[in-house]
């Protein structure tokens, strides 16, 4: 037997016993004629006692073992006299009798500790030392039990958990896919699953009801904190529902985990519509932890003569409360970041209500204090606070305007990670129109139902047309999104050609999903939540990379075992593949 017991589980309560444990040398200290190391496991840390009075020879070996060696002892536990309160084994310590090195091990490259003196790359390449840190380790455990706790909250409610194939066809889910060559079929290519999207409607179509699976989806896409190219979903499908079952059951789900891994209980989660996200918070996946709601005064600033708000298509503040005292300097900061080319405004207009009632703006110019007055008053703003203001092109000013909103809520302390606003935003767009290309594009996916009373105006007015869609967004994170489907082919024919598929195409790529609606499909619909994203959300990180065990850093390779890579000229040569000069 390598353990009687492991490193986190000794109490005063075993005091005398004789234990044997094995586990990693964390550090060693030597005080006098003792030497001490702590040795860790999953588990926890435990204190081993070497001394020189009682055994020399013993303590010889204990000197010589380095940082992760992978030891075994066996002693008897004693209560320390120096306690650690921060350890729940501190109140002992094991008296050492024998020593075994299982493995002698290389100086790691960086500590492994909380505090860890490893950078970022260091930590990825070695990802496998990094996962030993108990922080790294916590988030994996949390990973762990909301999947244990999705499948048994979904199995409760008769959902199967379904396998779906890696291998496929490409699923438009608006990224680009993977492909992978087949060797077997020369020229021809699998996509690896952007969603499971066309099985799971599949497995509608075959009766089963209620389907979910915790799975991989791969998406060729750009990088940020919460995207990575392969991802894993909490997928979800039920036949004969509306978007209310839907709504119901899974807020149900993100409840039920928060209550049983957070001890949180959550109040019903508020419903806004795309069109009021977009108005009041400039995003369709709004930080609800705080209010600061946008106000549109385009009419209260027109005809006095600044042509910048008279040219200007919205007009719109947001009230910093409490922030009429911000210098100078800290308003020029806020000006930086709104020009920044990710955010683009021109520049930003404030008005200061100082405490003694006083109004002053940059743009004293044009209005007079009473002008001014009338803006405050629509934002409810209270002295002591401080308007800001964007201007311009409406859905361009509205997401600058979002993107200030959740700066100002940063620096204010308004985003508590331990707090958690959920909410539900629906009623979205069907389509998108492609500026550039000239075209829609289907705003979730293809497969998306409009709603029926918008269906007439599919020809008329593409844009105008909402769908039966839905997201669940957590403090400002889109954690899950999904659909009442199409389930009858001519509709879905007709939105491919929307989308701008030729009957041809549309039937070389779905002819077996139209095909498989016209031998009886019932009415669907879904929804697929992000886990990573939700895992992170839980656990308060700022990157979904630190609950996945071996992610991609944000160029998309894993620098651990150096992937992507090239392969051999063999293993082209079977797949009949050329590889074309690199593109710089
Ligand atoms: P959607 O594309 O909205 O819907 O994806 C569902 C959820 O998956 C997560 N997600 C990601 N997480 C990490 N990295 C990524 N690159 C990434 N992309 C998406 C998000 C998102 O809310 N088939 C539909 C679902 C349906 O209609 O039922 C779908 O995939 O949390």
């Amino acid at each position: 037997m390598y353990r009687t017991n492991n490193c986190g589980e000794l109490r005063l309560a075993n005091m005398n016993q004789e234990v044997v444990l094995a586990g990693w040398v964390q550090k060693s200290r030597k005080f006098g004629g003792m030497i001490f190391i702590d040795i860790r496991d999953r588990y926890g840390i435990t204190q081993l006692v070497f001394n020189q009075e009682n055994n020399a020879q013993l303590c010889d070996s204990a000197e010589k073992l380095g940082r992760e060696w992978v030891i075994q002892v066996k002693g008897i536990v004693a209560e320390r006299s120096n306690k650690n309160a921060n350890i729940p084994t501190g109140d002992i310590e094991i008296i050492v009798s024998e020593l075994t090195v299982l493995n002698p091990a290389k100086t790691p490259p960086f500590t492994i500790e909380e505090d860890t003196d490893g950078g970022d790359d260091l930590r990825m390449k070695y990802r496998y030392l990094d996962l030993r840190r108990a922080s790294v380790r916590a988030n994996m455990e949390l990973r762990h039990k909301m999947a244990f706790a999705t499948r048994q909250y979904l199995s409760e409610q008769q959902f199967l958990e379904v396998e779906t194939p890696v291998l496929i066809g490409s699923t438009p889910e608006g990224a680009r896919d993977f492909i992978v060559p087949s060797r077997m079929n020369q020229g021809e290519f699998y996509a690896l699953p952007q969603s499971p999207q066309l099985f799971k409607q599949l497995l509608m179509v075959s009766g089963f009801d209620r389907y979910f699976q915790i799975v991989k989806c791969f998406r060729d896409e750009d990088l940020r904190a919460d995207r990575q190219p392969e991802f894993t979903q909490i997928d979800c499908e039920m036949s004969f529902v509306e978007q209310e079952d839907i709504l119901q059951l899974f807020e149900g789900l993100t409840k039920f985990l928060f209550k049983t891994i957070k001890g949180i209980d959550l109040p019903n989660f508020p419903r806004l519509t795309y069109a009021d996200a977009m108005r009041l918070y400039g995003s369709d996946k709004p930080d609800t932890r705080f209010g600061m709601q946008f106000v549109e005064i385009k009419d209260l600033t027109a005809g006095k003569g600044f042509g910048v708000f008279d040219n200007a298509a919205y007009v719109g503040a947001i009230c910093a409360t409490g922030c009429a005292a911000y210098t100078r300097k800290q308003i020029d900061e806020l000006t930086d970041f709104v020009k920044r080319p990710q955010i683009g405004a021109n520049g930003l207009i404030y008005v200061r209500y100082d405490a003694d009632g006083s109004i002053k703006s940059s743009v004293d110019k044009f209005y007079a204090p009473d002008d001014l007055k009338k803006w405050l008053e629509r934002a409810d703003a209270k002295p002591g606070d401080l308007l800001l203001i964007l201007c311009g092109k409406t859905e361009k000013t509205q997401k600058q305007l979002s993107e200030l909103r959740l700066e100002v809520g940063t620096r204010l302390g308004l985003r508590n990670k331990d707090q958690f606003n959920c909410l539900w935003v629906f009623d979205f767009p069907l389509l998108e129109y492609d500026e550039e290309l000239k075209r829609y594009f289907a705003k979730h996916h293809p497969f998306t139902s409009p709603k029926p009373e918008d269906i007439p105006l599919l020809d008329a007015d593409p844009g105008a047309v909402r769908a039966n869609a839905y997201d669940i967004v957590i403090n400002g994170i889109e954690v899950g999104g999904g659909s009442i489907r199409i389930y009858n082919s001519d509709l879905q024919k007709k939105m491919f050609s929307i989308l701008g598929f030729t009957d041809e195409q549309a039937q070389a790529q779905f002819g077996f999903l139209m095909s498989a609606f016209q031998y009886g499909a019932p009415p669907h619909g879904g929804i697929a939540f992000g886990l990573d994203r939700f895992v992170s959300i839980f656990a308060g990180l700022d990157s979904i990379r630190d609950c996945i065990a071996f992610p991609k850093n944000n160029s998309g390779r894993d620098v651990m075992m150096d992937a992507p890579s090239s392969v051999t000229q063999e293993q082209l040569d079977e797949l009949r593949l050329i590889i074309a000069e690199k593109t710089q």
